[in-house]
């Protein structure tokens, strides 16, 4: 069954990693899609990969950069011109920041990742929100993070921000459930995105694969996660079948998160 038949699914930070995988998905679902990044040529990419596997699709790419506030009100009101409605909203876009102790952190990249991660998801939801109301309809899904949940060595701005993502999707859930939406989180481990193999050259600039393996150890199904396993779930939440689970934040990690100690 095409889960998404007929509806308008609005993706930010489509260009690539878990965006790219749930556009995908949403396409083989029967979707709509708008995509929204501020890579353009990596928006082009995912328009002509989507493209050749599902020529059917309906797709709107709009340049745009989340922490710009104008910018937001401007790609949704792009969308709403377009397809008249947004049934499900994938608030994904976002930056890992640097990775450096508290107290050397750069102040300038902590307001970055802020900027991004916080203030973009916010903007999203202010934006978003009242076309749902008015369609007494909506599914949102904001990206957090296990940094959402936890802390993580030597990342504080990306944990702050992301544990702000999770507050968020409560308080989304608690004032809009009367209007026919829900607002869920999800928390993934670690998934093999560029960002992450990113993440893993910060980490082990000389030998990125020892920490990816290092990673995957600590795991306890020994591997990563792929972004076609986040993009399942996350199209199952802007399903109508969400209908009663509510202001989540669901970690797709492999069950690392339940681990106190070594696995
Ligand atoms: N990959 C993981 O393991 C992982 C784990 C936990 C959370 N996340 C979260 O998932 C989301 C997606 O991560 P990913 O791994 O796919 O990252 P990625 O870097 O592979 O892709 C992110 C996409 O978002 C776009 N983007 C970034 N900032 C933007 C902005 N200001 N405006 C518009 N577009 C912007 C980038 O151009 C890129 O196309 C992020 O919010 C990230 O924090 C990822």
């Amino acid at each position: 069954m095409k889960t998404l038949e007929k509806n308008v699914i609005l993706i930010t930070g489509a260009g690539m990693g878990l965006g790219l995988a749930t556009a995908m998905e949403a396409a083989a679902l029967g979707a709509k899609l708008v995509l929204v990044d501020y890579n353009e040529e990596a928006l082009q990419k995912t328009k002509s990969d989507l493209l050749n596997d599902y020529p059917e699709v309906e797709i709107l790419t709009i340049k745009a950069d989340v922490s710009k506030e104008e910018e937001v009100e401007a790609y949704v009101t792009e969308t709403i011109e377009k397809f008249g409605q947004i049934d499900g909203f994938y608030n994904n876009a976002g930056i890992e920041g640097k990775q450096a102790p508290i107290t050397e952190y750069d102040v300038d990249v902590f307001k970055k990742v802020i900027d991004i991660n916080l203030l973009g998801v916010y903007y999203g939801l202010r934006y978003v929100l009242p076309h749902m109301q008015e369609k007494n309809y909506g599914r949102i899904v904001n990206v957090a993070s296990v940094g959402g949940i936890r802390g993580v060595m030597n990342q504080m701005p990306y944990v702050a921000s992301k544990h702000a993502v999770s507050g968020m999707t409560k308080n989304t859930a608690l004032e809009y459930a009367r209007h026919g939406i829900t607002s869920n989180a999800i928390a993934p481990g670690a998934i093999l995105t560029p960002m992450v193999a990113g993440a893993f050259k910060q980490i082990n600039p000389d030998d990125p694969k020892a920490a990816e393996k290092e990673y995957a150890q600590a795991n306890p199904t020994k591997r990563l996660g792929l972004p076609e396993e986040v993009a399942k779930v996350v199209c199952f939440l802007l399903s109508k079948d969400c209908s009663y689970l509510n202001g989540q934040t669901i970690a797709i990690d492999g069950g690392q998160s339940n681990s106190y100690g070594n696995v």
